[in-house]
Order: C-alpha cells, then sequence, then structure tokens
C-alpha cells in the first residue's frame, strides 16, 4: 500500500482524488488546500479523507510515501523540491515547472534521492493518444508529414500563465510521444487583449531536421470549443476530434504524389482520396490509468508512460516560445546538435 497525499483541491485536484481513491495498491491519506471552502468541499465529497490547510502537514508526514501537487504552476518548484527533499515520490501536474532550470533541478535532486518524479500528462492515457501512437509505429500513415492541432474555447484567463502554458502542455506531450524524432527550433506568436502582458491567443510552429512541422493554435478568446489535431502521412491522414463522444480517431486513406513537369518548371500533384476507417478505442478514464502507473511505477522502480524526461521536453518547448514570442514570433533553436546543415542561422535566437 502506498499512502498519497495531495496538494492542491481547486479545480483539477478533485479529480486526483476521485482517481487515486480507485487506483490499486493506495491509500488516500491527506488533502491539502488553503482555502478553507475547498476543504469543505472535500469533506461533503470524500468524509473518510482527512483535509488539511498546510502542505506541510503531507510533505513532513513520515506516513506519507508519495505527494501528488494539483496547485498553479508557479507553486510546483517549491512544493516539489521540499517533498523529494523529504525522500517522497512526486507525481506533478502539467506543465511540471515554471522553467527548464527548475525542472531539471528537480529531477537531478529525484534522481540523488532515489524517488520518482512523473508529471501529470493526462492524454496520453487516453484510448485515442495509444491508437495514434500505435498507427504511427505500425507506419500506417506511412511517413508522417505534419502535426496540426486547434485547442481553443472561451477558457478562464490564469493569472501567472499564457495561453501556451495553460493548453498546449496537453498537445506538446501527444507530439513527443507520438514522434520519436527530435525538434530542432520553435517560433511562436501570441497577444494579450487585457490589461497585463499574459497572452490568451498564441500559435506555435515546432520545427524538425527531417522537413516535419508541428502547429499549434490555442486560444481562451473562441465563442466554441475545438479540440482537434491532425495528423498527415504520405500514405493516410488521421484527424483526432476529443469532442466526438465515441468516434474520437478517425484514418483517411488519402494521400498525394506528385512529379515534375521539367518543360512547364511545374510540379504536378495527383491526389487519392479512398475509405475512412474508424478504430475502436479502449475507453478506460485516462486518468485512472494514470494513477495506476504512478503507483506501479512506485512499486516496481520502473519508469511511467509520463516520465518526468518526456515533462522535460514540454517546459523546453514552452520556454522557447515564450522566448520567441517576446522576440515577435523570431526563432529560438532547441537543439543546436539537430539544426539541419542548410539552416539560415542569423535568425536565431538562443
Ligand atoms: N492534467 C490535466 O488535464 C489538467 C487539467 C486542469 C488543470 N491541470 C493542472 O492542475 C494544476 C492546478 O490547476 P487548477 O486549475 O486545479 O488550479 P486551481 O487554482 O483551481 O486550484 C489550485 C488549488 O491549490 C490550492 N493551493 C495553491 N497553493 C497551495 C499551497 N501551497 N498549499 C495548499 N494549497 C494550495 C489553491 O487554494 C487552489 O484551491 C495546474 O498545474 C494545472 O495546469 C491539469
Amino acid at each position: 500500500m502506498i499512502n498519497i497525499g495531495i496538494i492542491g483541491y481547486g479545480y483539477w485536484g478533485p479529480n486526483l482524488v476521485r482517481n487515486f481513491f480507485a487506483a490499486k495498491d493506495c491509500c488516500v491519506k491527506l488533502v491539502a488546500d488553503a482555502r478553507t471552502e475547498r476543504l469543505q468541499q472535500l469533506g461533503i465529497a470524500f468524509p473518510c479523507i482527512s483535509g488539511v490547510r498546510d502542505a506541510d502537514n503531507i510533505i513532513y508526514n513520515s506516513d506519507i510515501d508519495a505527494v501528488v501537487i494539483a496547485t498553479p504552476v508557479s507553486t510546483h518548484f517549491a512544493l516539489a523540491r521540499k517533498a523529494i527533499a523529504e525522500g517522497k515520490h512526486v507525481l506533478l501536474e502539467k506543465p511540471m515547472a515554471s522553467s527548464v532550470e527548475e525542472a531539471e533541478m528537480l529531477i537531478n535532486l529525484a534522481e540523488q534521492k532515489g524517488v520518482l518524479l512523473m508529471v501529470d500528462h493526462t492524454f496520453l492515457y487516453t484510448g485515442a493518444v495509444q491508437k495514434m501512437k500505435q498507427l504511427v509505429e505500425e507506419h500506417e500513415l506511412g511517413n508522417i508529414k505534419y502535426l496540426d492541432s486547434t485547442r481553443i474555447n472561451l477558457g478562464l484567463f490564469q493569472s501567472d500563465i499564457n495561453v501556451l502554458w495553460d493548453l498546449a502542455p496537453h498537445d506538446i506531450s501527444i507530439l513527443n510521444y507520438i514522434v520519436d524524432e527530435r525538434p530542432y527550433s520553435v517560433n511562436a506568436t501570441g497577444i494579450t487583449h487585457t490589461n497585463n502582458s499574459i497572452e490568451n491567443i498564441a500559435y506555435l510552429t515546432i520545427n524538425y531536421p527531417s522537413g516535419f512541422i508541428a502547429h499549434f493554435n490555442c486560444s481562451w478568446t473562441s465563442p466554441v470549443k475545438v479540440r482537434m489535431m491532425l495528423i498527415g502521412g504520405d500514405q493516410k491522414m488521421i484527424l483526432y476530434n476529443d469532442l466526438e463522444p465515441t468516434e474520437k480517431v478517425k484514418v483517411y486513406d488519402t494521400g498525394y504524389s506528385y512529379s515534375n513537369d521539367e518543360e512547364k518548371k511545374q510540379v504536378l500533384v495527383d491526389y487519392r482520396t479512398g475509405d475512412i476507417h474508424v478504430p475502436k478505442l479502449t475507453t478506460t478514464e485516462a486518468l485512472l490509468g494514470m494513477a495506476n502507473d504512478f503507483i506501479a511505477c512506485v512499486q516496481k522502480k520502473k519508469q511511467p508512460v509520463s516520465s518526468c524526461q518526456l515533462g522535460l521536453d514540454v517546459v523546453r518547448i514552452l520556454e522557447a516560445s515564450s522566448k520567441s514570442i517576446k522576440h515577435n514570433g523570431r526563432e529560438v533553436i532547441l537543439e543546436a546538435t539537430t539544426v539541419p546543415a542548410n539552416h539560415n542561422g542569423h535568425e536565431v535566437l538562443i
């Protein structure tokens, strides 16, 4: 039995409490939230779980083996560092930290202390994302050329992070999970329509050495909710609509081929449209899968699907996107070693 303490019972915390309550081989012993009204809600929903206002009552409690942190991003580093230093296993909500430096410090400390540090990138545990990974790995789409995602709605304006830090971790984690290749740079633009400097609409492009490209459109100011992703290969293409109740993933037998017309100096493109296949997906709640993975990895000392390394790569892209937004969309290099040889170097910020 792994004894768990959960810090943060705001919007997302209750989902974590409910799923760890249902997960195997663990017991939710304590929940902390600084707000008394949230602890009152906890008492109504889970009368058997004790609530405390001070997170230290969890972190310094010798009965607690693992700490789940579901507080705003700006608080992740300080809480996680304290918990890891106390020898607790830690599950951090996405994004794992506010900077690459913070994320790396947590990873190093967890290694030193021999504890598990994991990040909740919930979407990796959905049937839809598992299926898309399988289709890409089995080369069902051919060579993949692009991933394009739209995640927009009339969303809650956050006070500590912009719209990319809030919404894009989902899409970037899916991208990094499905695509093996490492990106070399990002370009991002964004705008704020309030009187602070926190962007509420942003566009992020991630560039890869092979010519594969990923693009994300995130907004808190859309009249409609859209959760749509396209993954295009040279054989087939996927449409993933997370708002569809059952047919979330559709595989289009659509493609094109091209040849060169030497005389006219033109590219000739031939299009092909075929059947649409709707694969069957597993429907277990993703958050329960994530909670079970965390517990199993603590017990068996193995690496989870949603590892801290994947969490760090997400933060690396987010940090570079913020830098690019500040410089009006100029390219920011992620990894100098993967920059293609024919790259035009003078537009680059490092
Ligand atoms: N995985 C997902 O799909 C998903 C979805 C939504 C939010 N999240 C993540 O969950 C985290 C929390 O988001 P939220 O929307 O629930 O925020 P929230 O503001 O609604 O809730 C955070 C809660 O933490 C409490 N808190 C903050 N600091 C504390 C401290 N030091 N001690 C005790 N309590 C403290 C606050 O009182 C608040 O109730 C964020 O990292 C967010 O990105 C993840």
